[in-house]
């Protein structure tokens, strides 16, 4: 069952020492959920932002916060992300040994649960959890850093979640190098969710932004 689609402006690209009008900027300019990458620089090679900053950014808009944890162990802080105000809370397989409990954990948070997967993880780690989730997120780069180029052989793992997915409600999201060129090619091949960077904050203004989000939509719809 594929869901309407939604645009995730990930502010990792945003002006940081500004982020609460780049998320009301971002809003206004028609962003449906703000994507908030949280890197440890252990799971990750890089260090962005923690709870704090998000429950900061919580009162900038209504908007659904989509929480992106590339940090291992997760387990310990999740309970700090759903108070920072977090709808969707999406850990990576590979940053926990026991997916199952964690993904439990954040539904008893009172959160949607998430699962993200290494562009080299197979889809099979879905098989047993698939009653457990609400959105499955196929990482299209290696996480870590915007800017990167979309990895082409996502798009074979993306349309195989959409048939696993079936008629459940779980969202299918992609995450990385996603761009007017790109977009087109995962909303084919199965995904509603699109999260991205740099290319809808590049030119660092809100009318730059509202371009950019209505081309990547017009890029979705002409193809
Ligand atoms: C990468 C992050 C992405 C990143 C995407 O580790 O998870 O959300 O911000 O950036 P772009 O869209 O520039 O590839
Ligand atoms: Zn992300």
């Amino acid at each position: 069952m594929t869901q309407p689609l939604a645009i995730a402006p990930s502010v990792l690209a945003a002006d940081f020492a500004n982020l609460g009008q780049e998320v009301r900027d971002v809003t206004a300019a028609g962003a449906d959920w703000i994507h908030l990458d949280v890197m440890d620089g252990h799971f990750v090679p890089n260090i962005s932002f923690g709870p704090a900053v998000i429950a900061a950014l919580r009162p900038h808009t209504d908007k659904i916060f989509d929480t992106h944890l590339m940090i291992e162990p997760c387990d310990a802080y999740l309970e700090a992300f759903a108070k920072a105000g977090s709808d969707y809370i999406t850990v990576h397989a590979e940053a926990t040994k026991h997916l199952d409990r964690s993904l439990q954990a954040i539904r008893a948070l009172g959160k949607k649960a998430g699962v993200s997967l290494n562009p080299a993880t197979p889809e099979s780690v879905l098989q047993y959890i698939m009653d457990k989730v609400d959105l499955i997120l196929v990482m299209s780069v290696n996480p870590g850093f915007g800017g990167q180029s979309f990895l082409e052989s996502q798009l074979q793992k993306i349309s195989n979640i959409r048939e696993m997915i079936a008629d459940r409600p779980i969202r299918l999201e992609v995450d990385g190098g996603v761009t007017a060129q790109t977009a087109p090619l995962v909303t084919k091949a199965g995904a509603d969710t699109l999260v991205a960077g740099s290319a809808i904050f590049s030119g660092g203004t809100q009318d730059a932004y509202q371009k950019n989000i209505a081309a990547l939509r017009a890029s979705i719809a002409a193809s």
